[in-house]
């Protein structure tokens, strides 16, 4: 019999999932300030861990040469400190959302010189107080070829090396990360497999990878997903999805023919929900979001959390990219900050009782 505990309904996503992995969010600045009663109820109900969207990035937090801007980045830390929360750094290196004196560097040298002063002052300051960093993220293209970022142009792939052993140095208890997306696509992931072989041969500590997880409901591959983890944890690495968002909406890459010019901005066949989401899609998007819990709870033993990418839809990236103005749907919660349908679904992957 069953007792009257397991009876109950569970009344969040972090308790159903306790025993599994941490269930996390992407804070932006109005939720690191407590703006908004509904979404911070919202955020410490449902959620265990978090990840800055923004301001642990180089752009916000190196501004200058010789300037760094801790303020959002130590409240993101004070929130999750007094809430209990698993805090993901995001990120040290990438090459995207650099500030623009990076953007200047021509010499290894000075890069090198930035890489260190950044990485020991980023690192350095929140040592013991993150549970782990994104060391290095999207080094990677989708062919498996390096990235020609300005880190790889100028000091080759041993930035990556550096980057993570600058990292282990300054926080000796986070774990490390690298960080993509696409990477559980076979041409990526098998680049990403050597190149994480090569750092640990060469002495390197790195703890995990981390799978984004930004998919579409008309596109999952479950089982690119399913090899993924496998393979990743066969490396003797953690693995985390740590950007996970679902687009319900067209994707501009996918018309053949399309004009390059054509403005899709205004264009409503590629914003075919500006007032609400069907039913149908509604449903699709919650038979999506279980097919990858129940690999997710397959493999629960590899992997340590499942982030998304924003609280609810309205805070969403994916309104805005890749295309601006869009609506896009793609969270568990709506823009009420309600639960939606597929909310419910990976729920009952956990729920003792079926809901009435
Ligand atoms: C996005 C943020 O969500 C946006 O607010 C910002 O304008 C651009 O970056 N991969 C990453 C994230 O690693 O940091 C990106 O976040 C989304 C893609």
């Amino acid at each position: 019999m069953q007792s009257l505990l397991a009876q109950q309904r569970l009344s969040s996503l972090k308790e159903a999932f306790k025993s599994d992995f941490f269930i996390g969010t992407a804070l932006g600045a109005e939720h690191i300030l407590e703006k908004n009663t509904k979404a911070n109820e919202l955020i410490i109900r449902e959620f265990n861990a978090i990840t800055p969207e923004n301001h642990m990035k180089s752009v916000n937090i190196h501004p200058e040469w010789n300037r760094y801007d801790f303020f959002l980045a130590d409240k993101f830390v004070e929130f999750g400190q007094k809430n209990k929360m698993y805090l993901a750094g995001h990120t040290l290196v990438w090459h995207s959302q650099l500030p623009n004196f990076v953007h200047k560097i021509k010499s290894a040298d000075s890069l090198k010189l930035f890489l260190t002063d950044h990485i020991n002052t980023v690192a350095g300051r929140y040592a013991g107080k993150l549970n782990s960093w994104d060391v290095v993220n999207e080094a990677i293209e989708d062919d498996g070829t390096f990235r020609k970022s300005i880190f790889y142009n100028l000091l080759g792939e041993d930035f990556i090396k550096m980057a993570f052993d600058l990292a282990a140095k300054a926080d000796p208890k986070a774990e490390l990360y690298y960080n993509d997306y696409n990477n559980e696509q076979p041409a990526k992931r098998k680049a990403t497999i050597e190149m994480i072989k090569k750092l640990k041969a060469s002495g390197s500590k790195i703890d995990g990878v981390g799978i984004q997880g930004h998919w579409s409901i008309n596109s999952l591959k479950l089982k690119d997903i399913e090899d993924a983890i496998v393979e990743y944890a066969a490396l003797g690495l953690r693995v985390s999805f740590t950007e996970l968002d679902l687009t319900v909406l067209p994707n501009p890459w996918d018309l053949k023919g399309a004009d390059v010019n054509q403005n899709f901005e205004n264009s409503p066949k590629m914003n075919p929900y500006p007032k609400e989401l069907p039913d149908s899609v509604q449903t699709t998007l919650a038979q999506k979001y279980e097919e990858l819990f129940k690999i997710f709870l397959k493999h629960q033993d590899k992997i340590d959390r499942i982030t998304f990418w924003g609280v609810a839809d309205n805070h969403s990236w994916l309104n805005g990219w890749p295309v601006r103005g869009r609506t896009n749907y793609p969270l568990l919660f709506d823009r009420n900050f309600e639960p939606k349908k597929a909310y419910t679904s990976v729920m009952n992957l956990k729920n003792t009782k079926p809901n009435l």
